[in-house]
C-alpha cells in the first residue's frame, strides 16, 4: 500500500491563483457576454524583447545542424548565461561570484519551491505577512510549517510578520530567533520596499541568530528609486547568511518561456543536527543535478541575449510601459478617493478595500460589477485581509479602461 504525503492534505484545495481562475471561469459561464479585464494574477502581456526572439531563432538554427547541436545541456546552466549574470547583474554594483554559484533554472518558482529539500523538515520558518503563496504552501507540503489555526489562518510553525499600513509595511525584527526567512523585495503581493538600511538590519538579524534569509528579488528590474537595493548581496554579510532568487518573467516577458536563476554563494553555510557546518551550495548543486535537467538551451539563449545592449534597450521599454501602467492606475485609483500603495518601485498596486469590506467581498464585486479581475489580499496572507492587488502587467487600454469602470462604479 503507497501512503500519501498527508502534509498535502493540509493544504488549502487549490493553489491560490488557480483557485481564482475557477472563479472567473464559472463567471464567464454565466456571464458569456461581459467583457473581463484581467488584474489579477502577474502576467505579463507585452511580447518578447526583439534580441530574445532573434536568439531563440538563431538556438533553433543552432539545433538543426550535427556540429552546433546541444542534448542535455549542465544542470546548472550553460556558461554564456552565467557569465553574462554575473557581469552584469553583479560585477556593476560590485558584487562578484563564481560561475558555479549561480544555478539557471525555470523560474524562481520552482526554486522558491523547491529550496526546502535541502533544509531540515523542522527548522522554524518566518514570513512576511502577506506573501507569495510558494514559500507556506512548500512548507506545508515538506512537513514545516506545522498546523493550520482556522480561525486565525496561521500555520503554527511559522512566525508572520505583519507588514500593513499600520507599520508602512516594513516587517518589524523578530524577537526570538527564526531558522529561515522569507523576504520578497520588490515585494508581491504589496508592491513595496525596504530600503538599504532597512535590509540591514535583516542581514545583522541573521548573521546575529545564524539564520538563512531566502531572498527573492523577482521583481528588483522594475526599482525606479537609488536607496532600494536590487540585491540582497549589497549588503555586507549577506554572502554568509541569504539565498537569492532572480527571475526573467517579469524582467523579460519571461513568464511563458520559463527561465531565472539562484544564487547561492560558496560561504553560505548552515548546520547538521550535530552541529557540523555544511556548504549550501554543495547541497543545491546536488539536488539540482540529480532532480533538474536544466532549462533548454533555447530558453537560456534568449537570456542571454537580455544583457546585449539591444536586450537591454528592449525590455526597459517593456519594464517603462509598465511602470506608466502603475502610475496611470495609481492616480486614477487615488482620485477616486482609494487608499493605494506599491505601483512606485513594482508592478503591483495594493488597494485598501471601502469601508473595510473584506478582501474577497472586494474581488467579487470588482468582478460582478466592474468585471475586473484582481487578487484578494487574503490570499496571500492573514495580514492581507482587507487590501486587493491590481498588477500593472495589463495592456495600456485595458488598465485605463479598468480605471475607468472602477471609477464609475465606486
Ligand atoms: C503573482 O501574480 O503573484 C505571480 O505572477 C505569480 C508567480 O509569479 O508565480
Amino acid at each position: 500500500m503507497a501512503l500519501v504525503n498527508e502534509n498535502f492534505l493540509k493544504l488549502p484545495g487549490s493553489y491560490l491563483f488557480s483557485d481564482i481562475a475557477k472563479k472567473v471561469n464559472s463567471f464567464k459561464v454565466t456571464h458569456p457576454k461581459q467583457d473581463i479585464i484581467r488584474l489579477g494574477i502577474g502576467d505579463v502581456t507585452r511580447p518578447l524583447p526583439e534580441a530574445c526572439l532573434e536568439a531563440m531563432h538563431k538556438a533553433v538554427n543552432d539545433l538543426s545542424k550535427a556540429e552546433t547541436f546541444r542534448g542535455y545541456g549542465p544542470e546548472q546552466g550553460y556558461d554564456f548565461l552565467i557569465e553574462a549574470i554575473i557581469k552584469n547583474d553583479y560585477a556593476p554594483r560590485g558584487i562578484h561570484f563564481s560561475n558555479s554559484e549561480v544555478f539557471v533554472n525555470d523560474g524562481a518558482k520552482s526554486d522558491t519551491g523547491n529550496i526546502g529539500d535541502i533544509l531540515r523538515h523542522d527548522n522554524s520558518v518566518g514570513v512576511t505577512d502577506p506573501i507569495y503563496p510558494v514559500y507556506i504552501d512548500s512548507n506545508v507540503m515538506s512537513g514545516r510549517a506545522g498546523e493550520l489555526d482556522i480561525e486565525s489562518g496561521k500555520w503554527s510553525n511559522i512566525t508572520y510578520m505583519p507588514c500593513t499600513s499600520e507599520n508602512n509595511f516594513i516587517p518589524q525584527i523578530p524577537d526570538k530567533r527564526i531558522d529561515i526567512v522569507y523576504l520578497c523585495y520588490p515585494n508581491n503581493p504589496t508592491g513595496t520596499t525596504l530600503t538599504k538600511a532597512e535590509l540591514k538590519k535583516w542581514v545583522d538579524y541573521a548573521l546575529e541568530n545564524d539564520t538563512l534569509i531566502l531572498f527573492d528579488a523577482a521583481y528588483e528590474a522594475y526599482i525606479q528609486e537609488d536607496d532600494v537595493p536590487h540585491s540582497i548581496y549589497e549588503i555586507k554579510g549577506a554572502r554568509k547568511c541569504a539565498i537569492e532568487f532572480r527571475s526573467f518573467s517579469k524582467t523579460a516577458g519571461f513568464t511563458g518561456v520559463r527561465c531565472g536563476y539562484t544564487v547561492v554563494p560558496k560561504e553560505l553555510t548552515a548546520s547538521t543536527i550535530t552541529g557540523e557546518r555544511v556548504e549550501l551550495n554543495k547541497l543545491w548543486n546536488r539536488r539540482q543535478s540529480t532532480k533538474f535537467n536544466g532549462t533548454s538551451y533555447i530558453t537560456q539563449r534568449a537570456a542571454e541575449a537580455i544583457y546585449t545592449p539591444e536586450g537591454k534597450k528592449q525590455i526597459k521599454e517593456n519594464i517603462d510601459y509598465y511602470m506608466t501602467n502603475a502610475g496611470i492606475m495609481k492616480e486614477a485609483l487615488e482620485s477616486s478617493g482609494l487608499t493605494v500603495y506599491g505601483g512606485v518601485n513594482a508592478p503591483y498596486l495594493w488597494i485598501k478595500t471601502p469601508n473595510n469590506m473584506s478582501s474577497w467581498k472586494f474581488f467579487d464585486q470588482l468582478l460582478y460589477e466592474a468585471n475586473i479581475v484582481g487578487t484578494p489580499g487574503v490570499g496571500f496572507g492573514p495580514s492581507g485581509e482587507g487590501y486587493l492587488r491590481l498588477t500593472a502587467f495589463g495592456e495600456r487600454e485595458n488598465c485605463i479602461e479598468a480605471m475607468r469602470r472602477i471609477k464609475n462604479w465606486l
